[in-house]
Parts: C-alpha cells; sequence; structure tokens
C-alpha cells in the first residue's frame, strides 16, 4: 500500500470520524440523563474530545451522593498518536484528569495502529498526527506501558479495540497482562464469528461498538431500517433499537448503543422482557443471523433495490435450526 495514500485517507476517516461528533455541551446532558437511566459503563476515548464535558456529568453525580464510584465502568482509550512508550502514562493521565477521576475501570488501545508523530499541539488530532506509522510492533512496546498503569493502580484493567485475530495473538504470545477486552464493531451485518469465538475462548470480553451499524454514515439498507430486524422488534413488541442491543446480550457480548436523545437513551436501557417464551427470542435471532450474518450467506445486492438475499449455501435447515 503506497503510504502517501494511506496516509490521507486515513486523514480522511478520521476527519468523518470528528464530523460525527456530537455538539459541545449536548454529552453532558446525555450522560446525566443515562446514569438516571441506570447506565453504568460509560465508553470514552480521548479521540472523541469530550471527557472534560463526561468528567463534569460524572463529578455532579458522584457528588450528590447516590452513585458511588464503585458502581461505574468507566472506560477511556489511548490515542493512535500516543503510542510511544514514554507518551503512554502522559496521554492516559490527562484523560484521567478530563474525566475527574482518580483511577479508571478499563484503558483500551484504540487501534493496533500508532500514528508515528507525536502530539505537541492541544487539538489531539491535527493532521500531522494522522499519518499511520509504518512499523508494525508499535503496539507492543505501548502494551508494556499500559500494563504499568495497572501496576501502579491508576487503572483496574488493560484492553484492546479493533484487533483481529492474528493481532491478538502476537499480543498474547508477550503480554503480561492479557488483555481484559476487545472492543470492536459488531452488529448482524459485521458478526465477525471468528473472532468472536478467539475472544471467547481466550476469555477476552468483547464490546461492540456502532451496534446500529453507525446510521449517520451511508447504508443501502440501514440496520435500524432492515425488514427482518423491524419484522423480530415488531413480533416482541419492541423498537429495531432494542431488538439490535438484544442481539449482543444474547450472543453474550457487551453493547455501548450511543445517544444524545434522553427517549432514546431511556429506550435503548430497556431491553428485558422481549421473549414470550424461554428461548423464543433466541430462535428468531439465529434467524436472523443467518440471514444477516456476511459469514453464513448474506448478500446484497442491487437488482431488488439492495433486499437481504440469502445465498444458496443458507439451506432451510439452517433457517429451521
Ligand atoms: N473503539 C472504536 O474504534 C469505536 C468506534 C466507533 C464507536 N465507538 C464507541 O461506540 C459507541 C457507539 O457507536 P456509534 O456511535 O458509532 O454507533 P451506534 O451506537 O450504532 O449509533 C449511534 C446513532 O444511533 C442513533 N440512535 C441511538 N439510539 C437510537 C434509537 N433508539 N433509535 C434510532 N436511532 C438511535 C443515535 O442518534 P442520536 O444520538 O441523535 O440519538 C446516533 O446517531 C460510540 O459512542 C463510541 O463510544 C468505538
Amino acid at each position: 500500500v503506497n503510504s502517501d495514500n494511506t496516509g490521507s485517507h486515513t486523514q480522511a476517516v478520521m476527519h468523518l470520524l470528528l464530523s460525527l461528533q456530537s455538539p459541545p455541551g449536548a454529552v453532558q446532558e446525555a450522560m446525566e440523563v443515562a446514569l438516571n437511566a441506570g447506565y453504568r459503563h460509560v465508553d470514552c476515548a480521548y479521540f472523541y474530545q469530550n471527557e472534560a464535558e463526561i468528567g463534569a456529568a460524572l463529578q455532579k453525580k458522584l457528588g450528590e451522593g447516590r452513585l458511588k464510584r464503585d458502581e461505574l465502568y468507566v472506560v477511556s482509550k489511548l490515542w493512535n498518536s500516543f503510542h510511544a512508550p514514554q507518551d503512554v502514562r502522559p496521554a492516559f493521565l490527562k484523560s484521567l484528569t478530563m474525566l475527574k477521576l482518580d483511577y479508571l475501570d478499563l484503558y483500551l488501545m484504540h487501534s493496533p495502529m500508532g500514528f508515528p508523530v507525536r502530539s505537541s499541539s492541544p487539538t489531539p488530532c491535527s493532521k500531522q498526527d494522522q499519518s499511520p506509522t509504518k512499523s508494525s510492533s508499535p503496539s507492543l512496546f505501548s502494551w508494556q506501558a499500559m500494563e504499568k498503569l495497572v501496576d501502579e493502580g491508576l487503572v483496574k484493567s488493560v484492553g484492546v479495540s479493533n484487533f483481529n485475530v492474528s493481532q491478538l495473538e502476537r499480543l498474547l504470545s508477550v503480554c503480561r497482562i492479557k488483555p481484559a477486552a476487545n472492543q470492536v464493531e459488531l452488529h448482524p451485518y459485521l458478526t465477525q464469528s471468528e473472532l468472536v469465538e478467539y475472544c471467547k475462548s481466550k476469555g477476552i470480553v468483547l464490546i461492540a461498538y456502532s451496534p446500529f451499524g453507525c446510521p449517520a454514515l451511508p447504508c443501502p439498507v440501514p440496520l435500524l431500517e432492515n425488514p427482518t430486524v423491524k419484522e423480530i422488534a415488531q413480533k416482541h413488541g419492541k423498537t429495531s433499537a432494542q431488538v439490535l442491543i438484544r442481539f449482543h446480550i444474547q450472543r453474550g457480548i457487551a453493547a455501548i448503543p450511543k445517544s444524545i436523545t434522553p427517549a432514546r437513551i431511556v429506550e435503548n436501557a430497556e431491553v428485558t422482557g422481549m421473549a414470550s417464551e424461554p428461548g423464543a427470542l433466541f430462535r428468531s435471532w439465529r434467524l436472523a443471523e443467518v440471514l444477516l450474518s456476511p459469514e453464513r450467506g448474506e448478500t446484497l445486492h442491487t437488482s431488488d433495490g439492495w433486499g437481504l438475499v440469502p445465498k444458496p449455501s443458507c439451506t432451510q435447515q439452517d433457517l429451521n435450526s
């Protein structure tokens, strides 16, 4: 791959991701609604540029005395610009300070790919920070620096994000502290069965990001509008969003849906009571997985308006089981 092209592609992706961020002020309010609604897992990252707002919301709620620190599970991530071992601790402390906490529950390496230039600017993602490094092993040295954060009691666990099986294997072969979690994109359009099985076999907790398929990004059939998902939702008297979250729970995977809309924040937490009889929803989900999973035979094609059509390899037996 031409490294110039890789760099400009990475920059384009970073700018797109930054453009999806919520407007200033919205996150603090959403956090307060979420904590009131019972959410306890707070997924943060230096890259999201909103840790100060989250810290303010946490401080307010903890200060009210109705929520204890040990009831929360606060996660942040080491940004790609800070993979150099000497940058890891300062980057972590920056997040910790903005979150106004004295420890984190989980610190993830945001990506196995580090950027070579260290950020000197207060803007975390200035253009010079965004060309990927050519080195194939920076994550191993960054990991050792992350392990030291555990030794210091600054974080309870360390983990990774966006790691595939071979990257995990490489890390597991050298790490002193095993990654507790791998946060990756997971939803019925991207079931990543091999990675899921691998992580489960190694005792690595999976955290599903973009559980709704990140609806802000263009998609021929947005997951929330997918007819199969809507059918299952209707059958169980739930919304598509609730069914998509339940999908992960039934796969034994944690999910981190994002919303700044109070009604949706509450809706997304109400994911119990879906199956009218034990196993009923699970059977529906097996059907959904067969229909939607690329590994099991999903194909999208344009001839009938991008409908989801099972390939011939998807048998009637699959559908019945
Ligand atoms: N580790 C990584 O590299 C990585 C990458 C991406 C994301 N993440 C994490 O995963 C989280 C979620 O991922 P995501 O934001 O990409 O995608 P997502 O959760 O799949 O989708 C979020 C979008 O869905 C909308 N939404 C939320 N609830 C809804 C509902 N009940 N009905 C209809 N629409 C609803 C939200 O709109 P409103 O906000 O307007 O309500 C928002 O536009 C992020 O916040 C981040 O913490 C991690």
